[in-house]
């Protein structure tokens, strides 16, 4: 028995908790005990990141996938996808467009893509920064190998997203039977230790997953420190394996927003997509429990609905220049500022 109360105060003083604290606080938690948690939440964000919001531009460069994750919609295994790969020219284009929108951070994203090897994404990048030499390349690749992330590190990369997804091994043995968790845990190694500004995170709502199971993830997180944390909301898609699941809650979901935001108090973290899809005001709503990133996409609107990791995601149908106003508009109603700039984390101005 802990009193909430207590927890949450001791979360927002010392940024820290144990294990057992935090499960027992995400089975507890009750809704007026959830503002306050929220309010830490914000004020532990402002310390740190005034009242910015920044910008990435998201471009999802081929959905082709060999991996299997029992949650995907990407899933190899799901043969109702029509697959795509765009084209170096294509995401060059992409980031010309965006470059012009005003976005200085790039996030390119794509499934476990074989065909793009270290050295075409390499060229990509050296595009990239050859044309637009004051923007941050960020990589959302999956698993590779010491060699290739040094490789796209050398050829400009500057970030890298790589969801832990599970820490606990048995959660993400069922999650993902044929992938191996001890390459993952070091993939994150490998990327941080290369000098990449890193991202994890996971999913809520994921079935079999428990207070202790988001305990472990929390605390996983404050082990590795990432500059970036990303948490969203399971959504069931109906082509994989877990269709007729039940799904994360906007509600959960902001709780271990939240709390990440009091665990590792200057990460980056993003307003996610799948909580805009879940609520019309879900990204607002992460805004105030702790995010401070949007990643609107810049991908072509012909390709934008067949990267479907889960269904009934926002944005399908909507030009890049359309995103980038929209979401601006609510930044500014959640009482948010858009910055447009690189958006580095400030942990890297200091000796942290
Ligand atoms: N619902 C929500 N998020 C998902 N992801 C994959 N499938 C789903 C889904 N069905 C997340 C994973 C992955 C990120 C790119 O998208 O956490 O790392
Ligand atoms: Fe592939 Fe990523 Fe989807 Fe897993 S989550 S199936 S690695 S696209
Ligand atoms: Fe894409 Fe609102 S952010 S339509």
């Amino acid at each position: 028995m802990y009193s909430i109360d207590t927890l949450l105060e001791k979360l927002y003083i010392e940024n820290n908790l144990q294990k057992d604290e935090l499960a027992w606080l995400i089975g507890n938690i009750s809704d007026e005990e959830k503002e306050s948690l929220f309010d830490y939440a914000l004020k532990t964000r402002r310390r740190y990141y005034g009242n910015k919001v920044y910008m990435r531009g998201l471009i999802e460069f081929s959905n082709i996938c060999r991996q299997n994750c029992l949650y995907c919609g990407l899933r190899a295994s799901n043969s109702k996808v029509e697959r795509y790969r765009l084209t170096r020219e294509e995401i060059l284009d992409c980031c010309r467009e965006g470059y012009g929108l005003g976005y200085r951070t790039f996030v390119l994203q794509s499934g476990e893509d074989p065909w793009y090897t270290a050295e075409r994404l390499g060229d990509i990048i050296r595009g990239i920064k050859s044309l637009f030499p004051d923007t941050a390349v960020t990589l959302s690749i999956g698993e590779r190998s010491y060699e290739e992330y040094k490789e796209l590190l050398g050829a400009g990369a500057d970030r890298y997203l790589l969801r832990h997804e599970a820490a606990s091994r048995e959660l993400y043995e069922k999650l993902h039977p044929d992938m191996d968790f001890d390459n993952r845990i070091n993939c994150l190694k490998n990327l941080k230790s290369l000098g990449y500004q890193v991202g994890a995170g996971f999913m809520v709502g994921l079935p079999g997953q428990t207070p202790q199971h988001l305990a472990e993830d929390l605390c996983f997180l404050k082990k590795l420190e990432p500059h970036m944390i990303g948490i969203g909301p399971f959504i069931p898609h109906s082509e994989t394996p877990l269709a007729g699941e039940k799904g994360g809650t906007v509600e959960d979901t902001l709780v271990m927003l939240a709390i990440a935001r009091l665990l590792v108090p200057d990460s980056l973290m993003p307003a996610t997509t799948a909580m805009g899809s879940l609520h019309k005001k879900g990204r607002e709503l992460a805004l105030k429990a702790g995010a401070n990133v949007v990643m609107p996409n810049l991908s072509p609107v012909s390709v934008r609905a067949k990267y479907e990791i889960y269904e009934g995601k926002i944005c399908t149908g909507d030009e890049a220049a359309h995103c980038r106003h929209c979401i601006e508009g609510r930044i500014r109603s959640a009482g948010f500022e858009a910055d447009m700039g690189r958006g580095d984390s400030v942990r890297l101005n200091t000796s942290l």
